[in-house]
């Protein structure tokens, strides 16, 4: 998720620029960058603060009247300097910043290269101001050349375009990236959300995707990719500043739970082959021979990534027969665990700054494993320490509770035992299977979350208890302490999380009527297990809310309470059964009055031991 700000009007554009870029903080960052149409461009790694002491002095160099900016949180490409937005073609008139993703741009680049462009990022965005460059050639036109360059890339995007030659005048276009115009008197602006337009302007248009807007100080001009005109009007934002960082949401871990369907899109755009019953995972192609050859893999993670490897750990030991163990990385650290050539460690982590995962990593590298990683932030410790990996795309988690990292950890899991699957035994056609459930999952997370408000209403109804037990088997073993870990660290509520064959072995010794249970039952192959579980508890007077499969009708007559999900691979459940449990879990905090986003004693990231 990257941050877009431009700007074309009448005033000095430099500190309306960065200023913009300093509201979009909030977006997540690891460098920006700043063109002055005709003028001059800065870029910077880190905090947007970086970027005003590389200007300090020098802002007299960067006089003009439009421009446009960038914050980047790194898809492609290292975090550098040489990575940050703006891009420009080999001419240095054409300038761009991009949110989003372009799938051909390998493709493009090659072609690119091949007539003779030099390049000097790694990004995909590279592609788009060298497309540009190409077809200005022949149209000699910016409109033009701009509506060519869109119809060669695939992908997403949020797109700025600035053309040094004509300096009152930048174009904006949209595919599956936020783009918001902001329209002022004089000036007109760009951004991805309208937080850092508000302080000119509470008009905006709202573009939609496959929309290319044409903007100078005075006017705006809308049309589709096919150059039909589209007439629109702006309109009114009510909101405050604070409430568009989250969407409208009271808090950023709400507006990150409801992102999930996002989430999955996200993690796996480009890398299903439902077809073939392949999964394509680009980070992974270095190492795609010396993966074949591993027979052990040692999963290490902490807190929610742990539990998101112990899925993992089933998944791949069902479908591809390699025996895989799964520990926390302060364990793992601190004894001596047995490694070969052909051991193979995954790191899973949302910061890629975990200390102790990291010195896990380090720990099996000393030993000779190759060590891979499933990671969200792009040039993250991990990230750069692994041998190879796939990144999350799951845009930045900003509430202290990981809840959207989760499900995009255990998405790419799936894909991952698909990859290792079909390296192996797994055929065609239960890879397609797999494949093709992924595909649905977007649509059947859409219908757990629109029960958010029944879910409410249950976390209100079981916000007296002081205690819990969360219960699951199999592969919903790991969700039970996942839901139990989200509670605690939200609400601080006592919560147990149970392998519910366990159970008789100790727990079931504090179940009474005062001590609920959230048992999770789908209907899968331990659902029997369950069942009987959930009678030991109601004989001892426990009250149970289930989660349960769409149509199960019996659960309905044991439990106090059911929250259903639909049905999916039971390998997949976990990403649609967590759901209702991280709702639970804010809410239950919510109506506590807690600071949901910032619970007492933690960090987002721990980066010491
Ligand atoms: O950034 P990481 O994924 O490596 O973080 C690991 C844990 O610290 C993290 O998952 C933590 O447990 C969360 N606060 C749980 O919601």
């Amino acid at each position: 998720m990257c941050g877009i700000f431009s700007y074309v009007g009448k005033k000095e554009a430099l500190p309306i620029l960065v200023d913009g870029l300093s509201s979009l903080e909030y977006r997540g960052y690891d460098s920006s960058g700043v063109y002055v149409v005709g003028s001059n461009c800065v870029k910077s790694v880190g905090a947007v603060e970086n970027l005003r002491k590389k200007l300090d002095g020098k802002e007299n160099t960067f006089s003009g009247t439009s421009g446009i900016a960038h914050l980047r949180w790194a898809t492609h490409g290292e975090p550098t300097e040489k990575n940050a937005h703006p891009h420009s073609d080999c001419s240095g008139k054409f300038w761009v910043v991009h949110n989003g993703i372009i799938e051909n741009y390998k493709e493009l680049k090659e072609h690119l290269i091949s007539l003779g462009h030099i390049f000097k990022s790694d990004t995909d965005t590279e592609v788009v101001p060298h497309l540009l460059e190409e077809h200005f050639k022949r149209e000699n036109d910016f409109e033009k050349a701009v509506k060519q360059t869109l119809k060669d890339i695939k992908g997403t995007y949020g797109l700025v375009i600035a053309f040094k030659d004509e300096k009152n005048k930048i174009i904006t276009c949209r595919m599956g990236a936020p783009v918001v115009v902001g329209v002022g008197v004089g000036e007109m602006f760009v951004a991805s959300d309208p937080s850092p337009i508000l302080r000119h302007t509470r008009q905006v248009i709202y573009l939609r995707d496959g929309e290319i807007a044409t903007l100078t100080p005075e006017n705006y001009n809308i049309c589709s990719l096919d150059s039909t005109p589209i007439a629109r009007d702006p309109e009114m934002i009510e909101w405050e500043v604070d409430q568009i960082k989250k969407d409208g949401y009271d808090h950023f871990m709400m507006k990150e739970i409801m992102e999930a369907s996002d989430v999955i899109k996200n993690t796996t755009r480009g890398r299903l082959i439902p077809e073939n019953g392949l999964v394509k995972l680009g980070g992974l192609e270095i190492v795609a021979d010396k993966l074949k050859d591993i027979n052990r893999i040692i999963i290490v993670g902490c807190g929610t990534a742990y539990y998101s490897g112990v899925v993992g750990e089933y998944m791949i030991e069902e479908y591809t027969g390699i025996p895989v163990e799964v520990e926390v990385g302060s364990e793992f650290r601190y004894r001596k665990p047995l490694i070969d050539k052909n051991t193979m460690l995954l790191a899973i982590s949302q910061s890629g700054e975990t200390a102790d995962t990291l010195e896990a990593i380090r720990e099996a590298k000393r030993k000779g494993a190759l060590a891979i990683g499933i990671v969200n932030t792009v040039g993250s410790t991990i990230a750069r320490e692994t041998d190879a990996g796939i990144y999350n795309h799951a845009g930045p988690e900003i509430g202290v509770a990981s809840t959207k990292a989760f499900i995009s950890q255990i998405t790419a899991l799936a894909m991952l035992t698909v990859f290792l699957g079909r390296q192996r035994e797994m055929s065609m056609v239960t890879g397609k299977r797999i494949c093709e459930e992924i595909i649905s999952l977007p649509e059947k997370m859409e219908k757990i979350l629109s029960q958010k408000e029944e879910i409410k209403k249950l976390a209100e109804k079981y916000s007296i208890y002081r205690d819990f037990l969360y219960l699951g088997r199999k592969y919903n073993y790991a969700i039970a302490y996942e839901g139990a870990l989200k509670l605690k660290e939200v609400s601080y509520i006592h919560a147990e999380g149970c392998g519910a064959g366990e159970m008789k072995h100790g727990p079931l010794a504090m179940i009474d009527e005062n001590f609920p249970t959230l048992a999770i039952a789908p209907s899968d192959s331990v659902y029997e297990k369950m069942i009987s579980n959930i009678q030991e508890i109601k004989a001892r007077k426990g009250k149970v809310l289930a989660i349960a499969t769409d149509g199960d009708e019996r659960i309905k007559e044991l439990a106090d309470d059911v929250i259903y999900i639909p049905k999916t691979l039971e390998m997949l459940t976990p990403i649609l059964s967590v759901i209702p449990l991280q709702l639970f879990a804010y809410y239950m905090a919510v109506s506590k009055g807690l600071n949901v986003d910032r619970p007492r004693n933690l960090a987002k990231s721990v980066t010491v031991e």
